[in-house]
């Protein structure tokens, strides 16, 4: 065993992680080789499996090639191919990509490029943003006012800019008390109403995860509900952003997820699983007329960083990319997804504490309740989900946790493997996780 001196400010400050030493297709092993399934691709971001070559080999080629490379001074081929690639991809008119490094940083970028889209437009009475309750965005101050995740800004309140939310579409726990589709979608129509409230002429964006990941665990919305949001925008001028960092680049079965709503957002973001997770990328890609807008009145976007564009990153994604369509892990993602769906729901939503299974592709949520008729959830203080994870962990089994779905309580497991997982391994990750909820709630 390695000694390790202990000056990093590490992730968790309560436990004493494992030391990972490998990670090779499906599995991560740690010093014990000890082996874990990655099914949750880390925080959602492993696609392709880890330890590929092609990637490895494309980053390696492109260091040695041309590494750092201004983006003001010149432009590299990778970044020029992989905006080309991404824009074949894209919805509609999305033919613009900027590059950076995480999701968090796209979001912020998205929510400025809205902000300056407008005052090039003449409407720079138009600055406000709008989101939604029990979303995610991200760590920085910007894309943290922006989210809808109470535990994680109430300590830094005082630090952000004033947020304007409206409910999640989040069938399960109707804010409304609604069912779908006699609700004719009230969730939707909040956002007019908020529009409204608070003065059309100062509104610039509304931002979404097209399909919610870790907050609402994989709860899909209904069919319409973007349409309708989309034409709300509309109405009101108000640009829809779409967070794909973790539900874009496949992860639910096509390659861009408001494919699945037949819509084109104004501007989307990526990140997470752009470049496989072997290295740091993220993207926001925006309509070609938005970009003109800009690119014919002030002329440049006023956001510039040192690491945007960077070639060796991109790189890495067009690797990515490379492997994705080879292998047609898109369309695997799709066809096994459903299996994957298949076999959570009938192993697991007949348990007495397992309320609701729902997700799309490769992305799952198992969401945790005391009581199925009245969706009670457990009081957070019982830390449900994490004593399930430990022991999954213990047998070997990463899966990502989801807090926070009803107020400050409830549970839920995201299940998000990579794409190249086997039928075997996934039949093997359902039964572990039905075998630790059992021996969590029976100990
Ligand atoms: C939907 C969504 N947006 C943005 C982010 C932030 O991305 P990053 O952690 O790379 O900054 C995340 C991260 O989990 C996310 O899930």
């Amino acid at each position: 065993m390695v000694e390790i001196p202990g000056n990093l400010f590490p992730r968790r400050l309560d436990k004493q992680l494992p030391l990972a030493t490998k990670a090779q297709g499906v599995f991560i092993e740690d010093e014990n080789q000890k082996q874990y399934m990655d099914a949750s691709g880390g925080a959602v971001v492993v696609n392709a499996g880890h330890g590929r070559e092609k990637i490895a080999r494309a980053v390696y080629d492109q260091i040695l090639s041309h590494d750092y490379i201004h983006p003001s001074m010149f432009t590299t081929h990778p970044v020029e191919e992989l905006a080309t690639c991404l824009a074949q991809k894209a919805p509609g008119d999305i033919n613009r990509f900027y590059f950076l490094s995480g999701g968090s940083e796209a979001n912020e970028a998205a929510i400025k490029l809205a902000r300056q889209i407008h005052i090039e437009n003449g409407n720079s009475t138009k600055y406000r943003l709008i989101g939604r309750w029990k979303s995610y965005h991200g760590l920085t101050l910007g894309s943290l006012a922006a989210m809808g995740r109470t535990g994680f800004k109430t300590p830094f309140a005082p630090l952000l800019k004033e947020g304007l939310h409206i409910p999640a579409p989040y069938c399960y726990r109707c804010s409304f008390g609604l069912q779908y589709p006699s609700c004719k979608l009230r969730c939707a129509l909040a956002l007019d109403e908020m529009i409204e409230n608070a003065g059309p002429e100062t509104i610039s964006a509304f931002i979404a995860e097209t399909i919610p990941g870790a907050t609402i665990a994989a709860c899909l919305p209904p069919k319409d509900y973007l349409k309708v949001i989309q034409e709300i925008c509309n109405h009101h001028k108000v640009l829809l952003i779409l967070d794909e960092v973790m539900c874009g680049m496949g992860r639910t079965g096509e390659w861009f997820a408001c494919d699945h709503f037949d819509i084109v957002p104004d501007i989307v973001t990526l990140g997470k699983g752009l470049a496989g997770g072997v290295i740091a990328l993220s993207a926001f890609g925006v309509r070609e007329t938005h970009f003109n807008a800009i690119k014919n009145n002030s002329g440049n976007f006023m956001h510039g960083g040192t690491f945007s564009h960077h070639p060796v990153a991109a790189a890495g994604g067009l690797a990515l990319i490379e492997i994705l369509e080879q292998e047609k892990l898109v369309q695997r993602v799709k066809s096994k997804g459903e299996k994957l769906g298949r076999l959570l729901e009938e192993n697991l939503l007949p348990l007495p504490q397992v309320g609701d299974v729902r997700g799309k592709g490769f992305m799952w949520g198992i969401e945790l309740v005391q009581d199925k008729k009245t969706k009670i959830p457990f009081n957070r203080s019982l830390k449900t989900v994490e004593g399930i994870w430990e022991l999954l962990f213990e047998k070997g089994y990463l899966v990502y946790k989801s807090t926070g779905l009803a107020g400050v309580d409830g549970d839920a497991i995201v299940i998000a493997p990579t794409y190249i997982i086997s039928d075997d391994q996934m039949e093997m990750l359902v039964k572990a996780i039905k075998a630790a909820i059992i021996e969590f709630f029976d100990s």
